[in-house]
């Protein structure tokens, strides 16, 4: 019983610690974050899918390159990525020209570590 609401409380307080905001100004550029506590993979071994509001799809990385066959056209070209970092456990990327629609949630799915993280993306007028 005692296990089962410590364990409720991780989830809960993890849930609120993954969530991160940054902001961003019309036609500026953000850095969305993603790092695994997991290091060391190879490169074989890396999969993470960063998705918009659900199901958009940003970027793919998949068996540790990038993969952009599947992207939502409105991403095309406004992505940039940090492959050197992949080892390292980030994956990170930047999203380019922003416009009003970028708002909303990012989430980063990194799937050979079954992380799940998210941002919260405000764009704001200036
Ligand atoms: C993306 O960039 C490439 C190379 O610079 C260019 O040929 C292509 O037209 C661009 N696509 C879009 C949708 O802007
Ligand atoms: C994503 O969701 C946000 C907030 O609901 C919205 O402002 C934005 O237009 C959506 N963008 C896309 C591409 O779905």
């Amino acid at each position: 019983y005692r296990f089962y609401f410590i364990c409720v409380s991780a989830v809960l307080i993890h849930k609120v610690c993954l969530q991160v905001t940054v902001e961003g100004v019309i036609s500026g550029s953000v850095l969305l974050p993603c790092s695994s506590a997991e290091h060391d993979c190879k490169p074989q071994d890396i999969d993470v899918f960063w998705r918009h509001n659900g199901s958009k799809i940003v970027f793919d990385i998949i068996k540790g390159k990038n993969s952009v066959e599947q992207q939502e056209p409105r991403y095309k070209n406004r992505t940039e990525t940090f492959p050197e970092e992949y080892k390292g456990g980030n994956f990170n990327i930047r999203l380019t020209a922003l416009n009003h629609a970028d708002a909303g949630k990012y989430t980063c799915l990194i799937a050979h570590s079954s992380e799940h993280k998210t941002v919260e993306l405000i764009i704001n007028c200036v």
